[in-house]
């Protein structure tokens, strides 16, 4: 479990993007909190950089999009998917469970680097916990 960041520091409609080996990015969809692989499955593009809309992240590369709930792309050019990862929230922290043991957390004492992204703003409804895959709905809880 990788300690990401303040709920309140990632508002609907931004990223942060995690220096594991290999990356990890971290979104804020309109609420829902998801976690996927940061490395594009097409070429080597950060998606913590694309464009956040709804629940799918357009590549800012050559605009393959993905499914943030799956990880599967939703066009070309990217057609593999990039793995998903779930997302906590533990006394108003975001947590990253990475699903692969091969990833590699940095140092606590790195720092991270976010990137902002474009949908509507939306408020966070809560601040407990939830699954990476559903919205967050409150402590303990995924809907
Ligand atoms: S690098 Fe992402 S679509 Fe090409």
């Amino acid at each position: 479990m990788i300690p990401v960041c303040r709920l309140e520091d990632l508002p609907a409609g931004e990223s942060v993007r995690l220096d594991t080996t290999p990356p990890v990015a971290v979104f804020n969809a309109d609420g829902a909190l998801y976690a996927v692989d940061d490395t594009c499955s097409h070429q080597d593009a950060s998606l913590s950089e694309g464009w956040l809309e709804g629940c799918l992240v357009e590549c800012p590369l050559h605009a393959a999009s993905f499914d943030l709930r799956t990880g599967e792309p939703t066009c070309l050019p990217a057609r593999r998917p990039v793995r998903t990862h779930r997302v906590s929230v533990v006394d108003g922290t975001i947590h990253v469970h990475l699903t692969d043991p091969t990833v590699t957390p940095v140092p606590a004492s790195a720092p991270l680097t976010a990137a902002a992204s474009l949908s509507a703003p939306a408020s966070l409804a809560a601040s407990g916990s939830s699954a990476g895959r559903a919205p967050m709905t409150g402590e303990g809880s995924a809907a």
